[in-house]
């Protein structure tokens, strides 16, 4: 049955709890709901379809059937010792992608680099992408629970027999199948995932640990260094040059205007460099 191999290679770990299923709305919409029937950090859902599978700023995210990896976790950051500042809660987001890109690497050899803030990009083409989504405590000033999910394209078919509501996006996705040559297990990735996410996420209660995961998130940022266009969830939009990442994994852009602006939520276009002179 698909999951057993996953739950009993995570036994030890917070993510040993595995549920695979057939088909749902979404993934995080369900765990979501668990948490707030008071389930406990650690759960896992894998799907093989959604029905209703959600993307960031409101879109939705589509996968043929089998073809992908959908997973969520359910996380409980104010239980960790000491808890994850609110202002570091981006931080859940970054962790999940950096141990998709590093589960690529080490389970189908391919390598994916990630655009600030959640995509996992090949040759500038989306492989994957994370969508976190929290509940806070009563006094909102911690996350009561943050369900965490990937949407990481696995085994699709070519281009050419695409079905017709995801042709359209041929152009602008990569699959690890495509990339790689050949079918790539799910249940492999799921692992690697789990695992790579569950030292990352360990250490966010500690400065030093978020320290080194916005460290390891530099160092794989294809957006650093580039000229961007930032949309803003309601102030507009900012255009400048992306220069950094702070320790909450917050995007420092020089801004044409000459001023520095640091962005904690936002959807980014990288832009052509500007023409010198
Ligand atoms: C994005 O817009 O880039 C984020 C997409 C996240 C999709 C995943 S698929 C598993 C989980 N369940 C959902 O409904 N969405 C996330």
């Amino acid at each position: 049955m698909l999951g057993d191999r996953a739950r009993r290679l995570l036994e030890g770990t917070r993510f040993a709890d595995v549920r695979w299923v057939d088909s749902i709305g979404s993934t995080n919409a369900a765990l979501l709901a668990a948490a707030r029937d008071g389930a406990p950090e650690g759960q896992v859902l894998v799907a093989d379809e959604q029905t209703a599978g959600r993307g960031r700023l409101g879109r939705s995210w589509q996968a043929p059937a089998g073809s992908s990896l959908l997973v969520s976790v359910l996380l409980r950051p104010a239980e960790l010792t000491p808890p994850l500042p609110l202002a570091a809660a981006h931080l859940l987001t970054v962790s999940l992608a950096l141990a998709a890109a590093s589960a690529c690497e080490s389970v189908a050899g391919v390598q994916p680099l990630l655009k600030w803030p959640n995509d996992l990009l090949v040759d500038d083409r989306k492989l994957a992408g994370v969508l976190a989504e929290s509940i806070l405590a009563p006094d909102g000033e911690a996350l009561a629970a943050t369900v965490v999910g990937l949407g990481l394209n696995v085994n699709w078919p070519l281009p050419s027999a695409l079905p017709e509501e995801v042709r359209e996006l041929a152009p602008t996705l990569a699959a690890l199948s495509w990339m790689a040559g050949h079918e790539v297990s799910r249940e492999e990735l799921v692992v690697a995932v789990l695992s790579g996410l569950e030292h990352r996420y360990a250490v966010l209660g500690s400065e030093s640990g978020r320290a080194e995961l916005a460290s390891e998130y530099r160092a794989m940022l294809v957006t650093l260094g580039r000229r961007v266009r930032v949309e803003l969830p309601r102030d507009g939009e900012l255009v400048g040059q992306a220069v950094d990442v702070t320790v909450e994994g917050h995007l420092v852009v020089a801004g044409d205007d000459g001023r520095e602006h640091e962005v904690a939520a936002g959807d980014v276009v990288h832009l052509r460099d500007a023409p010198e002179g």
